[in-house]
C-alpha cells in the first residue's frame, strides 16, 4: 500500500481498511462510551446522596462529581431560580457571574424555554455571557421539581463541540435522580 504524503518530507502510512466486523465493533465501543460513563455517574451520585438531604451540600458534591469525572469540562455548577433571575449555586471552576436574568445568556434562555440547550460554539450564541474566557462550548440543563423550574445545571468546555445529545441525555438523567432525592426543596 502506498503511503499518504502529509507535508514535504513527512509521510504517514495509509490507514489499513478494517473488516466490516472490526469497524462495527469500534463504532459500538465509541458510541457506548458516554452512556457507560453517565450510567456509572448515576451510581456514584446515588452513593453520594445516600442518607443526606441537605440540598446545597448535595448540589456541591454533584457539581464536584461532574467536574472531576467528565473529560474536557472547565466549569460545572448550578444556577437556582429566585424570582425572575438565576442566582449562582454550588459549582466547580473559576468564579462566575452571580445573577443571570431569565432570557439572558445560555442559562437564562434554557431556563425561560425550559429546555436543554447545547451550544457547540459559545462565540456564535447571541447574548452568551462569558464568565470564563477560556470556555468555547456549553450545555445547560433545566432542573424541575414536577412542573416547577428550580434552576439550571451548566457545564462549560474549552473544546468546541464538546457536548452532544448523549451528554444531554446523561445529564438529564442525573438531574432527575438528583431532584427526586431532594424531598424538601423550598
Ligand atoms: N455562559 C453562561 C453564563 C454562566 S457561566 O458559563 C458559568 C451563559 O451564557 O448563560
Amino acid at each position: 500500500m502506498s503511503p499518504v504524503t502529509l507535508k514535504k518530507g513527512k509521510t504517514k502510512k495509509a490507514p489499513t481498511r478494517k473488516s466490516s466486523k472490526t469497524r462495527r465493533a469500534a463504532a459500538t465501543s465509541t458510541n457506548n462510551e458516554k452512556p457507560k460513563l453517565y450510567a456509572s455517574l448515576v451510581v456514584q451520585l446515588l452513593s453520594l446522596l445516600k442518607g443526606e438531604h441537605d440540598f446545597i451540600a448535595n448540589a456541591a458534591n454533584f457539581s464536584a462529581l461532574l467536574f472531576s469525572s467528565l473529560p474536557n469540562v472547565n466549569w460545572a455548577g448550578f444556577y437556582f431560580l429566585q424570582d425572575d433571575e438565576l442566582v449562582l449555586g454550588p459549582f466547580q471552576g473559576n468564579p462566575a457571574c452571580v445573577r443571570i436574568p431569565l432570557g439572558k445568556g445560555v442559562c437564562g434562555v434554557a431556563a425561560e424555554r425550559c429546555e436543554t440547550i447545547i451550544v457547540p460554539n459559545v462565540h456564535e450564541f447571541p447574548g452568551h455571557i462569558a464568565c470564563d474566557v477560556a470556555s468555547n462550548s456549553e450545555i445547560v440543563v433545566p432542573l424541575f421539581d414536577g412542573e416547577r423550574l428550580l434552576g439550571v445545571l451548566d457545564l462549560d468546555s474549552t473544546t468546541i463541540g464538546r457536548f452532544d445529545d448523549q451528554d444531554a441525555e446523561g445529564l438529564n438523567e442525573l438531574v432527575t435522580v438528583f431532584v427526586a432525592h431532594e424531598e424538601h426543596i423550598e
